[in-house]
C-alpha cells in the first residue's frame, strides 16, 4: 500500500506519526509542499521521496492524504479520483457547502475509499460521553451546553497566517475548528433540526470570525447552546467543555479532548469521575472500539471496507455549519437544517 502526502505542515506531520504508530504495512510513496523545508523534513522523517508536484506524489501512491490548508482539498480529491486513488481529506472538506456537496457526491459512488479528517469521533473521552448519553437508562437529552475555545490559531504552535485568509480558510473559527464540534453534537444528542447564531469578529480579520454563539433545536425537542471562540489566551491552545443533560443522568467532559476526564450521575446513583487510563478502561469494558484512525483507514483500503468517518458525515456537519452562517447573517433568525 504506497501512501502519497500532500501537505507537509502540522496535519500532515501528525498523520505520518498515526500511520507509523498504528504499524501499518505501507510504503511512504511521495510528499509535496510548496514549502520545501516542510517538504525535506518531512521525507527525512518518513523516507517518503520528495516531489515536485501534487500530481507526481497522485501518481505514485495508492492512498493519497490531503493535508493542506483549505481551500486546496477539492482539486486535490478531484485530482486522486481521476487517478483512481482512495483519500484522506482534512476537514473542513472545503471552503463553503458548495464545494463539500461537489466532494462528497464524486467519492459517494466512486468505489473508492474516503475518509475525513472529523478526530473527534475518534476520541476515547467523546467515545464515553456518547455511550453514557445513548444508554436507554439515561432518557432523552433536554438539554447540552457546548463550549470549545482556542487561542486565534494564526500564532502559537500553529502559526499559520492561512487561517486568517478567507481565500484559504474559507471563514473563521466555526467552520476552521467547531466544524468538529457540530458533527460530534449531532453525532452525540441526536438530529438537530435547527438552529439559531450570533457571531462576531474582534480581531479584524476580513470573513475571519473569532465568537459564535449558537442554539441549537434537536428533533427530539431537546435544545442546546454552543459557543466556539477564538481568542488570545496562549495559554490555552485548545479546550473543550460538554455538559449534557438527559432525562435522567448529567454527564459531562472537560479538560482533555482525548483523556477527559468525563463525569457521569444517574438518578439514584452515584457521582463517577474517569480521566486517562481509567478512561480507557472504561471504554473497553464498555466494549467501544477505539482502533487507530490512520491505521483503519488503511485496513479499510486494504480490505475494500468503507471507511469511517467519510465524506457524507463531513457534508452533513458543512450543513449544519452553513446553516449557522445563514442564521448569523441574518441577525439570529431560526434557520432549519
Ligand atoms: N483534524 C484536525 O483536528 C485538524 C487539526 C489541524 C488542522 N486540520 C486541517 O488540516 C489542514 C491543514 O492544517 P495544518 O494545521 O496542517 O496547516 P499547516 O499550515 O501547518 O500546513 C498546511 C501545509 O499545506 C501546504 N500546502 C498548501 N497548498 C498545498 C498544495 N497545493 N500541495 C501541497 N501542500 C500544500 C502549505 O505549504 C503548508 O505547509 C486544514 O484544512 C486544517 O483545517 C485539521
Amino acid at each position: 500500500m504506497r501512501v502519497g502526502f500532500c501537505g507537509a505542515g502540522l496535519i500532515g506531520t501528525f498523520h505520518s506519526k498515526m500511520l507509523r504508530a498504528s504499524g501499518a504495512d505501507v510504503t511512504w510513496s511521495g510528499v509535496f509542499d510548496p514549502d520545501v523545508a516542510r517538504r525535506d523534513a518531512f521525507a527525512d522523517a518518513t523516507g517518503a521521496t520528495p516531489c515536485d508536484s501534487e500530481q507526481e506524489v497522485v501518481d505514485g501512491c495508492d492512498a493519497l492524504y490531503v493535508c493542506t490548508w483549505t481551500s486546496e482539498h477539492q482539486r486535490l480529491v478531484e485530482m486522486a479520483v481521476a487517478a483512481g486513488k482512495h483519500v484522506f481529506c482534512e476537514k473542513p472538506l472545503s471552503t463553503d457547502l458548495a464545494g463539500a456537496t461537489a466532494m462528497a457526491d464524486l467519492l459517494r459512488d466512486s468505489g473508492l475509499v474516503h475518509q475525513v479528517g472529523l478526530i473527534l469521533r475518534r476520541s476515547p473521552a467523546f467515545l464515553l460521553l456518547q455511550d453514557l448519553v445513548a444508554e436507554e437508562a439515561s432518557g432523552r437529552v433536554m438539554s447540552v451546553v457546548f463550549r470549545d475555545d482556542q487561542y486565534i490559531p494564526v500564532q502559537g504552535m500553529y502559526a499559520s497566517s492561512w487561517r486568517g485568509d478567507k481565500d484559504k480558510a474559507g471563514s473563521g473559527t466555526l467552520l476552521e475548528h467547531s466544524i468538529h464540534d457540530l458533527d460530534i453534537l449531532e453525532h452525540t444528542c441526536g438530529r438537530v433540526a435547527s438552529v439559531s447564531a450570533r457571531s462576531a469578529n474582534f480581531h479584524g480579520l476580513d470573513g475571519i470570525e473569532d465568537s459564535v454563539a449558537t442554539t441549537v433545536g434537536f428533533a427530539d425537542g431537546g435544545v442546546g447552546t454552543m459557543t466556539s471562540i477564538w481568542h488570545d489566551i496562549l495559554e490555552r491552545p485548545s479546550l473543550r467543555r460538554v455538559e449534557v443533560f438527559c432525562e435522567r443522568a448529567w454527564v459531562v467532559l472537560e479538560e482533555d479532548d482525548w483523556f477527559g476526564p468525563v463525569s457521569w450521575l444517574r438518578l439514584g446513583g452515584e457521582r463517577k469521575t474517569v480521566r486517562g487510563s481509567e478512561l480507557v478502561e472504561e471504554c473497553e469494558a464498555r466494549g467501544i472500539a477505539m482502533p487507530n484512525p490512520d491505521g483503519d483507514f488503511i485496513s479499510c483500503v486494504v480490505d475494500g471496507r468503507p471507511a469511517w468517518p467519510d465524506f457524507d458525515v463531513a457534508l452533513r456537519a458543512h450543513t449544519l455549519a452553513d446553516a449557522v452562517y445563514r442564521s448569523a447573517a441574518s441577525g439570529g433568525d431560526a434557520v432549519a437544517v
